[in-house]
């Protein structure tokens, strides 16, 4: 069980509301090279069954990371996964390559939900550009796992999933936010200043699902490669859905803004699913879903 980035801080900002040697890993919020003041105010506004935010990215840059923020990440008790976010692929490498050496970083996971600013491109709907980045990022990160993260913003995908694979990414993480809208009728304005923002929560959880299950099924499967699966997932019943749709872990977002021990609730839950099903290990779970005509296929 993991954190969603951007949705617990850098560290130990949660450790008064949950048990963080209980997690499996936590995921800091997007460190990019410069520091970053973000976007302007309303970045987050409640919709029905989900939020939309648009941050812009706001945190403290590289180098306040690695002064401010670093031993903080050393008492924490458990794995910690740095997000790292950039407008460059020289941005990512150079944020990336600081953490290679980090004892306390356990590996990497790459936002690539950002414009390029060479082409304004984002790197996650671009498939030339996600493998390129993906094989310059793994040159400077040799010791540690490569996450990539991917858009959900897309047309197809698994060709994004395929891109990451092929540049070397170690493991994929899905999905990042769905690009979305509110309006205050009464003003006749944007609610997010931003104009647009990312739609998470239980909203998106029966789409982020399916973009799991196909990404498993069509690469990821196949290549080896280990799914995060993210997305409105609030009960411990996601958590088993989005294993068995093919993912090998799960993190929770939003739903840490309602109780923070979701995480330790779902757990829970699952440990009584498993011995309910009389299923050893949670692994057995992941990908264990059966699709009309899969029995024909291996018979
Ligand atoms: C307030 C907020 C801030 C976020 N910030 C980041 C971020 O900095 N980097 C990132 O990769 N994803 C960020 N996300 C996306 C989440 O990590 C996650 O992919 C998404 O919210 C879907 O999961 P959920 O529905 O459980 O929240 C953010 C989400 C929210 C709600």
């Amino acid at each position: 069980m993991l954190t969603c980035s951007g949705t617990c801080g850098y560290a130990l900002e949660y450790a008064d509301f949950m048990d963080l040697s209980k997690l499996g890993a936590f995921v800091t919020k997007s460190i990019t090279r410069e520091e970053r003041a973000g976007n302007e105010a309303a970045r987050i506004v409640e919709v029905r069954a989900g939020m939309l935010n648009a941050i812009g990215l706001a945190n403290v840059g590289l180098d306040r990371f690695l002064e401010e923020k670093v031993p903080l990440l050393r008492k924490m008790p458990c794995p910690v996964i740095v997000n790292v976010a950039g407008h460059s692929v020289e941005d990512y490498t150079a944020t990336c390559g600081a953490m290679n050496d980090l004892e306390c970083v356990a590996g990497v996971e790459l936002n690539v939900s950002c414009p390029n600013v060479k082409d304004g491109l984002t790197f996650g709907t671009h498939a030339g550009q996600l493998k390129e980045l993906t094989r310059q990022v793994k040159k400077v990160l040799p010791k540690k796992p490569l996450i990539v993260k991917l858009s959900p913003n897309v047309e197809d995908i698994t060709v994004m999933a395929r891109a990451a694979v092929e540049g070397g990414a170690d493991a994929l993480s899905l999905v990042n936010t769905f690009t979305a809208m509110a309006i205050d009728i009464w003003k006749q304005r944007p609610r997010l200043a931003n104009v647009t923002g990312g739609l998470s929560g239980p909203a998106i959880k029966p789409i982020a699902l399916q973009l799991v299950s196909r990404v498993y099924r069509s690469v990821a499967k196949g290549a080896g490669v280990p799914i995060i699966g993210m997305g409105g997932i609030q009960y411990w019943q996601d958590a088993v859905e989005f294993m068995l749709a093919g993912a090998t872990a799960v993190a929770v977002g939003t739903a840490l803004f309602v109780d923070p021990n979701t995480p330790m609730a779902i757990c829970e839950g699952l440990v009584q699913y498993l011995a309910k099903m009389k299923v050893e290990r949670v692994s057995e779970l992941v990908g264990a879903l059966r699709m009309p005509g899969d029995e024909a296929v291996a018979g």
